[in-house]
């Protein structure tokens, strides 16, 4: 183990507890060997030895500070104390420079060994600068973009004293029911694991000991996004194959990106609890994949273990999770309540503890809290980076990349600059808070500019009426609204779910629009003026009458700070849209789940009723929009695929696909080229494809650039029947295309051979150049 220098406070810590001597009540009960020098005392193995088991309980305790909406508010005397005795190894929900850098002074030079805190909240897609929604930033497609997020979020985070932020969450979620799609990436698992790892760079940086670094806290391991019926906290029941390829690898891409933290879901796992769950984080995660990170419970977790039906008292709820190889206990008490008698009635624990202890140890170390624990709070660094008007700007234009053009007819977007009159319509339009999403950490609502506000200050001839709202049953509202629709040239409407209907326990049974925004949707329509919905939301909608009768449909989710510009340059055709759907949108409810990369069927769906194929008789075959589905004001050609060697060995084989892509519209426009494979014959059936490469490509006009994708062997690896990963021989298709459902050029490579992979092909990256 590396050795460090620890800060002098801890030093003195350890000096006084020498002074003390073996007699003292505050005395280690491992004894008290003499310090030679502060080198040797700087070992970590060297601290552990001097902590009593009630200090190293303590290192295993994360108190909330306050709570999400009323930070620090619970940081009261009595907590305090708490501290001096070393009793809390972290909080949570605590923030500001100030504030903190006192509660880390009472840890460090109040408390016997000088230990100091971590900082920790949930800063999961901004933390003053608020950026759209991390499922709206996977509609970017555009790592770089999450990346470039967490880098803020992390700047201005880290200045109000937060050490570790609960983020990325990389669930992947196929049923939109469930409302912590909105936290997530969507339903793929090469795009979440893409997502995953940028932002884990993105918050850690290079050197999380910097101190505008913070360390990422991935979420919620492993098969939280499975919860059954898209519940939330429900269990997941997987298949091995479906675990291992599906919900998985955006874990797998965060450990290999160094995510030094990790929270477990609260759901079960094929009836083991995960919190509980030996096989998954001990041997899966700690020592198949070689993980050594700090893994804290999520939110009382620990003690649902007894309502999980597991644990049959508080006391076997503690000696559960710590054999699981949960580090740390959030909130609810159990490692520092119970944790001691586990302990004394199975002493096989206190190894177990010692490890844990030395894992969070090591993150304090690695984050330089022991070099210096005050790093982290400079109150002028907090006033200086907030809300910088760079951070603005990113958010801008991270918000301008996250919007997704459900459909165009007629060209009716973009907007002319002398559109005339426009009637803005919906509650959606003038809700800042919503704008701000379910986790806003320190997002102001007035640092929102609302979509009436920038379309009021873009153009004189805006006349705005509620309409209805989301959540209300009155109607009332609908005839003002058509009134002003009739006065109008052009009708823009915001429908949607507000920020509360996505997000933590916020699983709906119906994806439909909520209150009566059909009914005004209807009404507008039936004005026969040209139509604009402007979606809003943190899900996936079924919206199949807005895909009949309007115009023109933007996807904006809730895009932050800077929601209302983005979406008026977008309507002005000032920005040209370029994201794509993260998700497949189903027609109904009833569809879920419709994600594009399902098995095949012996009987594969035909749009033929009158054949007995895997369908629906109620729908069509197909999702209302597919993944990867999202327009442009221009338009794209693709060259057919040039492949460099249509044959790879099995083992260590690779092969590069390139094509050209060209900008055939007069308008400047992103294209997202997406690579998918498909293995048409092996000894397991595979999806009907996979994505496996993709690419934002800005254009000019007219203009061409190449993409090109190097494939490695051990992407074309699956989950063999006698588990672990494996290369079979014979053909892979591959499609490059515009969408899931939107394909331009295929070609074939063959693998030569067979050969064992050693980690899931989704949380691979491939390699891509844009020329
Ligand atoms: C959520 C986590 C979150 C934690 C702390 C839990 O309820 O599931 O995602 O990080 O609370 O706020």
């Amino acid at each position: 183990m590396k050795l460090v220098a620890l800060s002098s406070s801890v030093v003195a810590g350890l000096a006084a507890l020498m002074l003390a001597g073996p007699h003292s009540a505050r005395a280690g009960e491992a004894g008290s060997p003499p310090i030679d020098s502060v080198e040797e005392s700087a070992d970590i193995d060297l601290l552990l030895s001097r902590m009593t088991l009630d200090e190293k309980i303590g290192q295993l305790v994360q108190r909330m500070g306050g709570r999400s909406k009323a930070l620090n508010s619970r940081l009261g005397p009595e907590e305090l104390e708490r501290v001096r005795r070393g009793e809390v190894g972290s909080y949570l929900h605590v923030a500001g420079a100030e504030p903190l850098r006192e509660l880390q002074r009472v840890a460090v030079e109040e408390s016997r060994l000088g230990i100091p805190l971590l900082f920790s909240m949930d800063v999961v897609h901004g933390y003053r600068t608020i950026f759209p929604v991390p499922l709206a930033m996977a509609a970017s497609w555009d790592p770089e973009a999450a990346r470039r997020h967490a880098r803020i979020a992390a700047r201005e985070a880290s200045a109000a004293g937060i050490h570790w932020t609960f983020a990325p969450m990389v669930d992947v979620a196929r049923d939109p029911r469930w409302g912590r799609i909105v936290e997530g990436a969507g339903e793929d698992p090469y795009l979440g694991s893409r997502m995953a790892a940028a932002q884990v760079s993105g918050f850690q940086g290079n050197n999380l000991a910097a101190p505008d670094t913070v360390m990422a806290g991935t979420k919620h391991f492993g098969a939280y996004g499975a919860a059954e019926g898209g519940r939330d906290y429900a269990g997941a029941d997987l298949g091995e194959r479906a675990l291992q390829e599906v919900y998985l690898p955006p874990f797998h891409a965060a450990v290999e990106a160094g995510a030094a933290s990790f929270m477990t879901a609260f759901n079960a796992l094929n009836g083991v609890p995960t919190t509980g769950n030996q096989a998954l984080l001990r041997t899966m995660l700690r020592e198949d994949w070689g993980w050594q990170g700090l893994l804290l419970s999520d939110w009382r977790a620990v003690e649902e273990l007894q309502a999980h039906g597991v644990a049959g008292s508080r006391q076997d709820a503690a000696a559960l999770a710590l054999r699981a190889g949960v580090d740390m206990d959030m909130v609810s008490d159990i490692y520092a309540d119970d944790l001691r008698r586990a302990i004394e009635a199975d002493p096989a624990l206190l190894p177990l503890l010692d490890e844990a202890v030395r894992r969070i140890l090591a993150v304090k170390r690695d984050l330089g809290l022991f070099a210096d624990p005050y790093a982290y709070h400079d109150a002028r660094r907090e006033a200086a980076v907030m809300l910088a008007d760079s951070h603005r700007q990113a958010a801008r234009e991270v918000a301008e990349q996250s919007i997704v053009l459900l459909q165009n007819e007629n060209d009716v977007l973009p907007l002319a600059r002398d559109a005339g009159r426009i009637a803005l319509v919906g509650a959606l339009a003038d809700d800042a808070l919503s704008q701000l999403g379910s986790w806003r950490a320190q997002g102001q609502e007035g640092d929102v500019v609302t979509l009436r506000a920038a379309l009021e200050a873009a153009h004189p001839g805006v006349i705005y009426t509620t309409g209805v709202d989301t959540r209300s049953d009155d109607a009332s509202g609908i005839a003002a609204a058509v009134a002003a629709a009739r006065a109008a040239d052009v009708i823009v409407v915001a429908l949607g779910e507000d920020y509360d209907w996505s997000g933590e326990a916020r699983s709906r049974s119906s994806l439909e629009l909520p209150g009566r925004q059909r009914e005004l949707f209807a009404a507008l329509a039936a004005t026969g003026k040209p139509l604009v919905v402007v979606l809003m939301g943190g899900r996936p909608l079924a919206i199949p009458e807005i895909a009949e009768k309007a115009d023109a449909v933007l996807m904006t989710w809730l895009l932050g700070i800077e929601a209302g510009p983005a979406i008026v340059s977008a309507l002005f055709g000032e920005s040209n849209p370029g994201g794509k759907l993260p998700a497949s949108f189903p027609r109904t409810t009833g569809q879920v789940p419709v994600n594009y990369d399902h098995l095949p069927s012996g009987r594969p769906a035909d749009p033929d009723l009158s054949q007995d194929t895997a369908r629906y008789m109620d729908q069509p075959i197909t999702p209302l929009y597919a993944f990867g589905h999202g327009g442009s004001y221009t338009e794209f050609a693709y060259s057919p695929l040039r492949i460099d060697s249509v044959s790879m060995a099995a083992h260590g084989g690779s092969t590069t696909v390139s094509l050209d892509v060209t900008n055939t519209g007069n308008r400047a426009g992103d294209e997202v080229v997406q690579l998918y494979v498909r293995d048409p014959v092996a000894s397991v059936s595979r999806p009907v494809m996979q994505l496996r490469g993709f690419q934002r490509v800005p254009l000019a006009p007219g203009e061409t650039r190449r993409v090109s994708f190097t494939l490695r062997s051990d992407q074309f690896a699956f989950w063999s029947e006698s588990g672990g990963w494996i290369v079979e021989p014979g053909v892979i298709e591959i499609m490059v295309g515009s969408a899931s459902d939107d394909i331009r050029a295929r070609g074939e490579i063959v693998i030569e051979g067979s050969a064992a992979g050693s980690i899931a092909p989704a949380a691979i990256a491939t390699r891509t150049v844009l020329q």
